[in-house]
């Protein structure tokens, strides 16, 4: 058996906060306590950093088909770079294509990340199709962890589904402990004003985001609450950008509906003013797209009261050259998507923690504990207990580093954050108990993630 001793860490949970040792029993934590008295096989001095539980983003595409293309990290870069960034975990969106079982599409997901990935993962289902009868496929998949299924009310023709299949999907999961996690806008009117603005001659990467007006991700959100109001199950917003949106989850749980939110960084640090007039805003093509900037400041206070519960990602990466220049004269061309797995903890750590937004423990909370309850990975991950995962991160809550493709290693040409500077990086990150990046360096391998069989969803 291997033990590993972290000693004299700041502890940090979604409850918690002091100062111990913690033994980890090969992947396990066996034991929290004051000056633990054990010979390890490894002693990691903690002191003077924050001692965390490892990054859980319940919101990535690796090798997701797009456009004509397919997002540029796999299972390995992909999964690499969220541990350099102090992710231990990541739910994938594995795809049901339209005309293929639901099970088709988990498989395909299987093959793309087995023996790949640098962390454990899970996955949802994006469902294309729900008929009448399926609940029993979607069961047995709820059977195999695959206890969460997205929808899309946009991208007509690819993904979009109806409300009568959204209906059925949400009253099939509803009753056995599943959740619906919705892309909420209105993609059929979206497609109509697209049309309008390429009839005109406007072409570039800024008008992808003036064709998806703020009121068409509201109207979303407000149905698809309503659809999990009428179906009796909980629904869960993912990637939501803006006040408008926001303020139809505050008033369903104001009125104690279990609707729940996610929002990601670029919708707390970036808007709209980043397109700019020219082919460089095609690096923040994303659906939803960037806001206007007072977005950013409703979208932290609905962090802080609870409004929204999770952040994750969305990351979905394209590069400019080759990928992103498909939409070079049509920006409706261009795949949507950003990267972003690698810059999520310190990012949320800075804008959060350090301009005092948020505590400490609600940005552990929103990086990780919220997830790993919400998708069913509680309590073996999303915090640090004796029993669970060894999934930690030892940050340094002082120490100074600057984002930029050169330093980063998602598989992208470009960063979002390229020259902001960051107080706080992830020093050394362990997943079940092994030491998987210290020193600025990888040195764990691929494959060393497993695939997480999650239990029922909305335990929060
Ligand atoms: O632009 C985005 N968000 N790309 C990924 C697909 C999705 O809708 O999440
Ligand atoms: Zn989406
Ligand atoms: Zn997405």
């Amino acid at each position: 058996m291997m033990q590993t001793l972290i000693k004299s860490g700041r502890i940090v949970t979604a409850v918690d906060d002091y100062t111990a040792d913690i033994l980890i029993e090969d992947e396990t934590v066996s034991m929290i306590g004051r000056l633990i008295d054990v010979e390890a096989d490894r002693v990691i001095d903690a002191s003077g950093r924050l001692v965390i539980p490892g990054g859980i983003d319940p919101h990535t595409h690796m090798e997701l088909p797009f456009g004509g293309t397919q997002s540029s990290d796999d299972f390995f870069t992909g999964t690499r770079a969220a541990a350099f960034g102090g992710t231990t975990t990541i739910i994938d969106f594995a795809v049901q294509t339209k005309g293929e079982s639901m099970t088709a599409g988990v498989d395909a997901w299987h093959k793309k990340a087995e023996g790949k990935t640098c962390i454990d993962y899970g996955f949802h289902l994006i469902t294309t199709e729900f008929e009448d009868g399926d609940e029993k496929e979607m069961y047995s998949l709820m059977d195999e962890g695959i206890t969460s299924f997205k929808l899309f009310m946009a991208y007509p023709g690819v993904f979009l589904a109806d409300d009568a299949t959204i209906f059925r999907a949400m009253s099939a999961a509803g009753k056995r402990g599943g959740l619906i996690c919705m892309h909420a806008e209105n993609g059929i009117v979206i497609n109509e004003i697209i049309k309008r603005f390429l009839a005109d001659g406007r072409t570039a990467p800024k008008y992808h985001a003036l064709t998806r007006p703020t009121i068409a991700e509201a109207e979303g959100v407000h149905r698809a609450i309503a659809i999990a109001e009428m179906a009796e199950s909980p629904v869960y917003i993912v990637h939501l950008s803006c006040t408008d949106a926001l303020n139809q989850v505050r008033q369903a749980r104001d009125r104690g509906i279990p609707a729940f939110a996610e929002t990601c960084p670029q919708y707390l640090f970036h808007s709209i003013d980043d397109y700019g007039d020219g082919w460089d805003g095609a690096k923040y093509v994303m659906t939803p797209p960037l806001r206007e900037k007072h977005n950013c400041a409703e979208l932290w206070k609905g962090l802080k009261m609870d409004d929204l519960q999770v952040i994750s990602t969305d990351h979905c990466p394209f590069c400019m050259k080759e990928q992103k220049e498909l939409g070079k004269d049509d920006f409706s061309k261009i795949p949507n998507g950003a990267p972003g797995v690698e810059n999520r903890m310190s990012l949320i750590y800075n804008g959060g923690v350090v301009e005092n937004r948020i505590s400490l423990n609600r940005f552990v909370e929103l990086t990780s504990t919220a997830a790993a309850k919400m998708f069913g990975l509680f309590p073996r991950k999303g915090t640090i207990a004796v029993g669970s995962d060894a999934d930690i991160v030892i940050f340094d809550p002082e120490k100074e580093h600057t984002f930029g493709v050169e330093n980063e290693h998602m598989n992208v040409d470009y960063s979002s954050y390229e020259g902001w500077k960051m107080k706080g990086k992830v020093e050394t990150v362990l997943s079940r108990g092994k030491v998987v990046i210290e020193n600025g360096e990888h040195v764990g391998k691929q494959g060393d993630g497993q695939f997480l069989k999650r239990g029922g969803c909305v335990k929060i």
